[in-house]
C-alpha cells in the first residue's frame, strides 16, 4: 500500500463527467502495468495510424508510443482534461480531435481506450461508443480496452479502491464510487459496472469480437487483478 503523506489533496469529480485536475498529477497503477503492455501489444502488431480515445491528460501518448505509430490521435470528451494533454511534450504530436468525424472509415490500426468503458453510463451508450470506434478500425485493426476488473472491485489495490458491493456483480449498469490515489492526493470519480457478460454483450451488439484478454497485475502483491485487457477486432 502507499503510504499516505501529511499533506494530502482530494478532489472529486464535480459531476457525472469531467475530470478533477489533481486527477493527472496522481501515479497510479495503469502506468506501470497497463501503459507498457498496451504499447507492447501496438508494437506488435505494428500498429501505424493509432486513436486514443478518452486520451485524458495525455500521458499515455505522450510516454509510451512504440516507434511504430507514425499518426496519432486524440479525442476526449472533457475539454478541460483535452487542454492539459495539448500542454504536454510529445516526441511525436499527436492531432487533437474536436470529433471523431474528421477520421475516414476503415482507416485506423489501432484505438486506444484506457479506463474510459466504466464512464459509460448505459449498455445502449457503451454500444454505440464501441460500434463508432469499430468503424474507424481497418479490417484487421484492433480496439484495445483496459478496464478496472470487476471481478475485484471489492479489493484494495495499491492506488485505488472502490465502494461497489459485490452483491450488485450481476446487476450491470450499478455507480460505485472509485478512489485513486498515491502518496500525495487522492480523487473520487463516479464510475459504472460492467460485468464481464454486459461487456460481452456489448461486444457483440457492436460488432465487434473478442481477439485476446489480458489480466494485468497490481504494482504490490495483491489478490486478484486490478486491471483487465480487451483486446477486439472487427468481427468478420
Ligand atoms: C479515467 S480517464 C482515463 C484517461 C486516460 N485514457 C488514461 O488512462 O490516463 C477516462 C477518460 O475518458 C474520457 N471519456 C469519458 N467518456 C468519454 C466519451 N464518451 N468519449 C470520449 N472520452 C470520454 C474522460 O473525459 C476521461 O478523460
Amino acid at each position: 500500500m502507499v503510504p499516505r503523506s501529511i499533506v494530502h489533496r482530494h478532489q472529486t469529480m464535480p459531476n457525472t463527467s469531467g475530470l478533477p485536475p489533481l486527477y493527472a498529477s496522481i501515479r497510479e497503477s495503469r502506468h506501470a502495468s497497463v501503459f507498457p503492455f498496451v504499447a507492447q501489444r501496438l508494437a506488435d502488431i505494428d500498429c501505424r495510424r493509432l486513436l486514443d480515445f478518452g486520451g485524458g491528460d495525455g500521458v499515455f501518448l505522450a510516454g509510451y508510443l512504440p516507434s511504430c505509430v507514425r499518426e496519432a490521435y486524440y479525442y476526449d470528451i472533457d475539454a478541460g482534461i483535452a487542454a492539459a494533454a495539448r500542454a504536454r511534450q510529445y516526441a511525436l504530436q499527436p492531432r487533437f480531435l474536436a470529433g471523431l468525424d474528421a477520421l475516414q472509415p476503415a482507416s485506423l490500426d489501432a484505438i486506444t481506450m484506457l479506463g474510459v468503458w466504466m464512464h459509460f453510463r448505459t449498455e445502449a451508450q457503451c454500444i454505440a461508443e464501441l460500434a463508432t470506434l469499430r468503424r474507424l478500425l481497418k479490417a484487421d485493426g484492433r480496439l484495445i480496452a483496459a478496464v478496472t476488473h470487476p471481478c475485484f472491485r471489492d479489493e484494495v489495490f495499491s492506488t485505488f479502491k472502490t465502494d461497489f458491493d459485490m452483491q450488485r456483480y450481476l446487476a450491470p449498469g450499478s455507480e460505485f464510487d472509485v478512489t485513486i490515489f498515491d502518496a500525495d492526493a487522492s480523487v473520487t470519480l463516479r464510475d459504472t459496472h460492467w460485468n464481464l457478460e454486459a461487456m460481452s454483450k456489448q461486444i457483440t451488439r457492436a460488432g465487434l469480437a473478442i481477439a485476446a484478454i489480458y489480466e494485468r497485475p497490481d504494482i504490490e502483491p495483491a489478490r486478484g487483478a486490478p486491471w483487465l485487457i480487451l483486446e477486439l477486432a472487427p468481427a468478420a
